[in-house]
């Protein structure tokens, strides 16, 4: 038995045996041991170009020295972490300097330990604020998978199985103006929480949709709660998503690239208006808390990441090299009839594939629709894999959708050999009957006997 079927193994008997037969079954059963910036290496010396980033954490790349020798430091100067009883300063100096990116009125801040809890942290808040209890997201919306943030989650397939969630949390779509103001207009709603940009899928708001919100938000009452758990920090090309619109939040939720790929840290980010409401007497000064989520290590993380931030210019790097890359797909749109849309902002990019005209594809396409309907998505994602050494992911369930998620970092070679490598994909895609094919069918096989 070679040592990765041992790793995979160990993992599926002790941990999740069904994502290790995903991970067999598209081939991403790899022993990656050890990373740097925008790469990964397996055992065998391989590289392989990361245009996942951890789902979004490694932002500023993998391994980052500024970060490693923060931390080196931050453990020899054997920090007094976690006392609890005490006002840590790494914790204000953190807030101080993420405070500074947001609006003015966006001037405390509560620290988490993953996404999800700062948007928990971002419901309670609002429900306790408002002394309302109904929040309204949108259609496709992911904002994490514990109970209040999956009460808010747009997808079924998340879901299923846990339902009943929060009472009073209504789901309207993307884009349309009057569907928020029916819901907003009883006055009971506490928040509207949305993405700016949606993680599942890439689905963008009109240009004016999120003004127009902010605008019916303040006429009913009703704060607005960008989530920028992903979208956030310079991942989009500006320090946060909100900003193409021109929207002035009330709560801002992060988290994911603030680590700098190393110790799970969040913010949710709040008016002192919120906060007298929530903490108004000394005895409610932690009415909502947690253990870990000032701890040292974390505040120093967000602290050098955002220095790396700064210095690197990150949000313009991912400007720069989002274009590169979405401007070079959207030029093959011509070529390749099956790719029908190429759409993002900065490294957050999703790649859209639609039933073709010419028969012979047609065929193909319903065929394996018919096997199962996501899986033309892993026909693109599995050989860029396998023939490319590139990773990537299919976003959501059923859906043709690949989705992109690269460092900022990234080169502008890395950008050309990525683009190279699409092209070789999508030409083999094009080819039916052809090995893409079949190999998706296969795929199918294999998904049905596992
Ligand atoms: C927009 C958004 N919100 C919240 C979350 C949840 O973050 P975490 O996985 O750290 O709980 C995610 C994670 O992907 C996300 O993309």
């Amino acid at each position: 038995m070679t040592e990765a079927t041992q790793q995979h193994d160990l993992y599926a008997t002790h941990v999740n045996p069904q994502f290790v037969k995903v991970l067999r079954t598209i081939g991403y059963d790899k022993e990656y041991v050890r990373a740097e910036g925008q790469y990964l290496w397996d055992k065998d010396g391989n590289r392989y170009l990361d245009l996942l980033s951890g789902y979004g954490v490694f932002t500023i790349g993998r391994n980052h020295p500024a970060i490693k020798k923060a931390l080196h430091d931050a453990i020899d100067a054997n920090h007094a972490s976690m006392v609890q009883m005490d006002a840590p300063l790494l914790a204000a100096q953190l807030a101080k300097r993420l405070l500074a990116k947001m609006p003015d009125h966006v001037d405390t801040v509560f620290f988490t330990n993953s996404g999800t809890e700062a948007n928990e942290a971002a419901i309670k808040f609002a429900k306790c604020a408002t002394k309302r209890n109904r929040i309204i997201y949108l259609d496709h919306a992911f904002h994490g998978l514990t109970n209040g943030s999956l009460s808010l989650n747009g997808n079924d397939e998340f879901r299923n199985g846990f339902e009943p969630l929060l009472p009073n949390c209504d789901m309207i779509p993307l884009n349309d103006i009057d569907a928020l103001e029916a819901a907003l207009s009883k006055k009971d709603v506490a928040a509207f929480v949305f993405e700016p940009i949606q993680g599942k899928g890439v689905y963008l708001a009109k240009t004016d949709y999120f003004q127009k919100a902010q605008a019916l938000c303040r006429k009913y009452g009703t704060l607005m709660i960008a989530d920028e758990v992903q979208s956030g920090l310079g991942r989009t090309g500006r320090w946060f998503a909100y900003e193409h619109y021109g929207i002035s939040p009330d709560i801002i939720t992060v988290a994911k690239a603030l680590s700098g790929g190393f110790i799970p840290v969040g913010a949710c980010c709040y008016p002192r208006a919120v906060y007298d409401k929530v903490f108004h007497k000394m005895d409610r000064c932690v009415v909502h808390s947690n253990t870990f989520g000032r701890n040292a290590l974390a505040m120093v993380a967000g602290l050098a990441t955002l220095d790396v931030m700064e210095t690197e210019n990150i949000p313009m790097q991912a400007a720069m090299r989002g274009e590169e890359l979405i401007g070079g797909m959207r030029a093959m749109m011509g070529e390749f009839e099956m790719l029908s849309d190429v759409r993002g902002k900065g490294m957050m990019i999703a790649i859209e594939f639609s039933r073709p005209k010419s028969l012979l594809l047609r065929t193909g396409w319903d065929l394996i629709h018919k096997a199962n309907k996501g899986l033309f998505g892993q026909m693109v994602v599995v050989p860029l894999m396998s023939k490319h050494r590139i990773l990537s992911q299919v976003t959501g369930h059923n859906v043709d959708v690949v989705k992109l998620l690269p460092p900022a970092i990234m080169t502008s070679d890395d950008v050309n050999y990525f683009l190279d490598s699409f092209r070789a994909v999508m030409q083999d895609c094009h080819r039916f009957p052809g090995g893409a094919w079949e190999v998706a069918m296969q795929l199918a096989k294999q998904a049905i006997k596992a």
